[in-house]
């Protein structure tokens, strides 16, 4: 199992860019499910999530080919098991997105459920009434999903609550579904959009992307195109955020600054100058960070998938900040790891009680989930001393050369075998 060492408490400099979303990427390559014929798309995330997605189609029967720069073609002309096993569905919760484009294509789909998650419950009943409501005859056999449907139909389908990966998956199956399809409280994540773009490059009918009501009229086919996925805004805040702790100006390329407008004010509040241009930002960190109290929210609000980065930057802030997770009810698993390098921080429920301190301490870490291992990464950045990250698999999930990438910028970060 590899770890990080890091040599902390040195300060980075210069500029980066920022790799393609990987939570638009997964659902973009799920939704080549719908279409029997050759579909590219670049700009996608070298990541082990992206890798799990690809074993999971090729597995179906669909050839993925990689291409240069980021780029791969998948082809889903001769699927001929629409089945996701628990294997790689209990590595990836996101692999339930196959189940909206299996079903309306094939009118089968037998997906295994996810089961538990370090960061809360994480239920799919919403995926699965939502498919019901489209006339789907869903069954949950020995833990697996069992769904088929001779023809989808439109319906109207509110989400409650909000789901980013449910919207993706009624989306997708409402574009080949007869009929209109209205989903109420739909995610409005940029993700989300580029997805609905994608599907909409491909020949489906969708408005209102991007806000609450997303209205799908059904096609009875899609066609061949090629694709550019969205940046990583998550990997972008995650930058912006390594820049105020080590105390260091950076220049974060390639991303969309829209996407990240309710961060770059809480990155504000904290002190930090912050110069946005159309594909970039500047960044410089205050004398002092100011403590940013807040809660996460879906999109726009502050994403959950921040809330453990946020809160290394409220640890070395000067004074008391609270943290709200609203998302899921059990993510704070960083909590644990961050006291141990000498974080001041008490947990009531889903608040986060921090009290600033002056610098943190190197220590042993483990991380616990995706952004959680983000955070400790950071923690480890702004720490005097060695830090040995461990389980580090949990951030290749998501983040592309974390570790090329940070050295890149002046940190002293190190890829070792335990
Ligand atoms: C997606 C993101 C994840 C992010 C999360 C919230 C991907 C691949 N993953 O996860 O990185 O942290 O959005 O922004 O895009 N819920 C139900 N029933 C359902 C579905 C969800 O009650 O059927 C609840 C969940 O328990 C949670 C809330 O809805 O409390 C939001 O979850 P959801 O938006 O579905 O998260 P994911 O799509 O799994």
């Amino acid at each position: 199992m590899q770890k990080l060492r890091i040599n902390g408490g040195h300060s980075l400099k210069g500029e980066l860019a920022i790799s393609g979303s990987k939570n638009a990427a997964l659902p973009i390559m799920a939704a080549c499910l719908l279409c029997p014929n050759e579909i590219q798309i670049e700009n996608v995330p070298n990541l082990r999530d992206i890798k799990t997605m690809s074993l999971l189609l090729s597995h179906m029967g669909a050839t993925i080919e990689k291409g240069t720069e980021n780029t791969i073609k998948i082809n889903a002309k001769n699927i001929n098991q629409k089945f996701a096993p628990y294997d790689l569905v209990k590595t990836m919760r996101a692999s339930i997105v196959v189940l909206g484009p299996l079903l309306a294509r094939f009118g089968e789909a037998i997906v295994s459920l996810p089961g538990g998650c370090s960061i809360g419950a994480r239920p799919v009943n919403l995926h699965i009434e939502g498919l019901s409501a489209m006339g789907a005859k869903i069954e949950i056999k020995n833990g697996y999903i069992h769904a088929v449907a001779s023809e989808l139909k439109g319906c109207e389908f509110e989400f409650n609550p909000v789901s980013v990966t449910g919207t993706a998956n009624l989306m997708m199956a409402a574009s080949l579904a007869k009929g209109k399809t209205i989903l109420d409280n739909s995610a409005k994540e940029p993700e989300i959009v580029n997805l609905g773009e994608f599907l909409i490059t491909l020949g489906a009918n969708i408005s209102g992307l991007g806000t609450e009501q997303i209205i799908i009229e059904g096609v009875k086919s899609l066609k061949s195109e090629c694709f550019k996925v969205i940046p990583d805004r998550i990997e972008a805040a995650t930058f912006l955020i390594a820049a105020l702790i080590t105390r260091s100006n950076l220049k974060i390329n390639n991303l969309i600054p829209d996407h990240l407008k309710e961060p770059i004010d809480i990155l504000r509040g904290s002190g930090a100058k912050i110069n946005v241009s159309r594909e970039s930002i500047d960044i410089k960190p205050p004398e002092k960070i100011k403590p940013v109290s807040f809660k996460t929210e879906p999109y726009p609000g502050i994403p959950t998938d921040i809330q453990a980065q946020l809160m290394v930057l409220n640890i070395l802030a000067d004074g008391h900040s609270t943290i709200h997770e609203t998302i899921f009810e059990n993510r704070f698993m960083h909590v644990l790891e961050l006291q141990r390098m000498g974080a001041d921080i008490s947990l009531s429920r889903n608040v986060a009680s921090i009290k600033g301190i002056k610098g943190l301490k190197s220590a042993p870490v483990m991380a616990t989930d995706l952004r959680a291992s983000a955070a400790l990464v950071l923690a480890a950045l702004a720490a005097e001393g060695e830090t040995i990250v461990d389980r580090i698999y949990h951030i290749d999930r998501g983040y592309e050369n974390i570790d090329k990438k940070l050295s890149s910028i002046g940190a002293m970060v190190e890829r070792i075998e335990s």
